[in-house]
């Protein structure tokens, strides 16, 4: 599978085919046309038809798109097809939230510690997962081959603890701490900003009001 050359913008859109190809399967649907996922997605036809080109034919004239095999192609471009070990620091109400979301497994995302410097949190558990104090940190990456570490602190000490990370080997960031990290280029920093999805809800309801006044 080439995957190399495709647009930022195409890959920012796999997730969400992913998400609804998964769900056809799970519902027993083995192919669906363009024009179909179309409507479910509310995406237009032919941009569904320009972005899975991409990956060189795919669909069939007349037959559609199988949809296990688009399923797993897209897995596979996405890298979902190799397990990824990741660690919490931060186990406040976010880290704790992250914590207990149990998809993250089902798309191999393994969650294999979670790290806070709050000792009233050492020892306890989240679905089995002890929370350790940072003092354990270094040891625990080597041991336990961790390839990602997700930022839940407060962002004043995001920079200093991504640093931490990156220099016992973890080389990519979840970062929720609202602060850029400027790491090293051969670091992989995702930022996620709710609040920034927030206001994009916020301008669609200024939009929909404007509309129908
Ligand atoms: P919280 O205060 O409940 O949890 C923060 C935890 O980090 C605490 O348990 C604290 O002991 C721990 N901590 C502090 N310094 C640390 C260090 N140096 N090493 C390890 N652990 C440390 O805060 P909450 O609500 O969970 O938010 C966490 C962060 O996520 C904040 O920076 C917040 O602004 C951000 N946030 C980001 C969102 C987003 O969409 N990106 C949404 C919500 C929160």
């Amino acid at each position: 599978m080439e995957s190399r050359g495709i647009s930022r913008a195409v890959i920012r859109r796999l997730p969400r085919y992913y998400r609804y190809l998964g769900e056809l399967l799970e519902n027993g649907v083995e192919r669906i046309s363009s024009s179909d996922l179309s409507k479910r997605m509310k995406v237009t036809a032919s941009q569904i038809r320009q972005d899975l080109n991409n990956f060189g034919g795919f669909g069939q004239q007349g037959y559609g798109y199988n949809v296990k095999y688009l399923y797993t192609e897209i897995g596979k471009i996405l890298g979902l097809e190799e397990n990824h070990n990741f660690i919490i620091i931060g186990a406040g109400n976010l880290g704790q939230a992250l914590a207990n979301y149990t998809s993250f497994e089902n798309r191999g995302f393994i969650l294999k510690g979670i790290f806070d410097v709050n000792p009233r949190l050492e020892g306890v558990t989240i679905r089995g997962v002890q929370i350790r104090m940072m003092d354990e940190l270094s040891s625990f990456i080597r041991d336990n081959d961790v390839e990602i570490g997700v930022l839940t602190i407060p962002k004043e000490k995001a920079i200093e603890v991504a640093n931490l990370l990156v220099d016992n080997g973890v080389r990519a960031i979840w970062n929720f701490a609202h602060t850029d990290l400027n790491l090293p280029d051969n670091v992989i920093v995702e930022n996620v900003h709710l609040s920034e999805s927030l206001m994009q809800l916020s301008y669609n309801i200024s939009r929909y009001k404007e509309e129908h006044k």
